[in-house]
């Protein structure tokens, strides 16, 4: 086997302590076909810190109870958690208000909602929606949705071969029937972080909204919604070391307050008559029914963790783990990387000559290592690059160089059985 001479990953933060940090992740120290667990599945989604869990545990040990109901103590305590997290991830993407900030269950829901209460109150036949070539499913499927409701055109900005947008492309495709841009801030199939302020000002000038996609973007990076001008920003909790089935969608309160809400239910009325319903005050307007509570609470314990750490590290040290992922992978004989962009955040795709992704994964699997093969919920991008699937290591702040050395050796052995 060959090792690239890369630089070990903490040359730039030598005191980025990974092995302490590790030990909040208890999942990390468990082992997988009695091999230590190296799991590299990290945009599927991430591991959670005790810290988290305990957050968890402590709700439904402590003060489980409904929120904006009760006059209880307990009610007290839930909703004072449940609206201090609101806060915090306010502040952790830099919103300017709590009103902005609606829980939803995941970047998915985020979409659906701005495409059937935006999209379904603003656009007709004839209007256009803008997406990438490189969307996950989710940022697809709802618009086309929209569109057989409406008759709303998408147009598709496509990618080159180093699996970046064509900012020419896009220009071109921007006119005065264009309403809504929506595309990723980070591909979760190929890495590539598109330059979505430039995206965001282009679409803008032809006044049209813009929403991103930062499933895999907020766990890698700052995001200061205020400072891209977007008009909404979705990310989801479990890829943020937080709970499943707890999401946030960001909404500029101008344009929420315009929108009908898209469930009806508790806790999003002010008045309920059978002639009339007078609709709540945002952000409550958008949460209808009980909201998961321990999830909202879970997901702002995972903020504070991040913010200890502090995103700019981790992101940092991140870059230096694919740097030294993408080194190793060139010595690879037969290995064909998918997505080299310039602009890349903590996603390895690639694909080995003569080896089905899945049959990697599995023998991957056999050493204790875990990543993710198939589409990826991006089936256009494999269309784009004409193959099947890929391979998809993706990091987090807790993964090591020895990792990566592991996945290599995983690689070569696959290759050695498949020859
Ligand atoms: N969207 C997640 C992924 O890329 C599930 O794996």
């Amino acid at each position: 086997m060959t090792q690239p001479n890369a630089a070990a990953p903490s040359a730039s933060d030598p005191g980025f302590p990974v092995e302490e940090y590790r030990q909040d992740f208890p999942i990390l120290s468990r082992t997988v076909r009695d091999k230590p667990l190296v799991y590299l599945d990290n945009a599927a989604t991430s591991q959670k810190p005790q810290q988290v869990i305990d957050a968890l545990d402590d709700y439904y040990h402590d003060y489980n109870s409904n929120i904006h109901r009760g006059v209880h103590t307990l009610s007290e305590l839930a909703t004072d958690k449940y609206e201090t997290s609101r806060g915090k991830v306010k502040d952790f993407i830099n919103a300017a208000s709590d009103k902005e900030i609606i829980f939803v269950r995941g970047t998915t829901e985020g979409i659906n909602l701005i495409a059937q209460s935006y999209g379904r109150s603003n656009l007709r036949a004839g209007d256009e929606i803008i997406l990438s070539e490189m969307e996950h499913h989710s940022n697809i499927v709802p618009w086309q949705l929209l569109c057989e409701q409406t008759g709303a055109i998408l147009k598709v900005i496509p990618i080159n071969d180093a699996g970046e947008l064509s900012m020419d492309e896009y220009k071109n495709l921007l006119n005065e029937r264009t309403r809504i841009v929506s595309v990723a801030h980070i591909s979760n199939a190929l890495g590539t972080v598109n330059p979505v302020k430039e995206i965001t000002d282009l679409a803008h000038a032809a006044n049209a909204v813009v929403i991103l996609d930062g499933a895999q973007a907020a766990p890698h990076t700052q995001v200061d919604v205020r400072a891209l001008n977007c008009d909404f920003y979705a990310f989801s909790g479990h890829k943020l070391f937080g709970p499943t089935g707890i999401g946030v969608l960001y909404g500029k309160q101008a344009l929420l307050e315009d929108m009908p809400p898209h469930h009806g239910g508790g806790d999003m009325i002010k008045m309920v008559t059978f002639e009339k319903t007078l609709y709540n005050d945002l952000p409550y307007k958008f949460e209808a029914g009980t909201p998961y509570i321990a999830g909202v609470i879970g997901l702002g314990e995972a903020i504070d963790y991040i913010n200890n750490i502090g995103i700019d590290r981790i992101g940092n040290y991140e870059h230096e783990l694919l740097q030294y992922a993408t080194e190793a992978a060139a010595t690879v004989t037969g290995l064909k990387l998918i997505g080299v962009a310039k602009d890349k955040a903590s996603i390895l795709s690639f694909v080995v000559h003569g080896i089905h992704p899945h049959d990697l994964g599995t023998i991957l699997d056999h050493d204790g290592i875990a990543i993710r093969s198939g589409h990826h919920c991006a089936m256009p991008v494999m269309e784009r690059f004409k193959i099947p699937a890929t391979a998809r290591a993706s990091f987090a702040f807790y993964n090591t160089i020895e990792e990566i050395d592991k996945l290599i050796t995983g690689i070569d052995k696959a290759k050695r059985i498949f020859k």
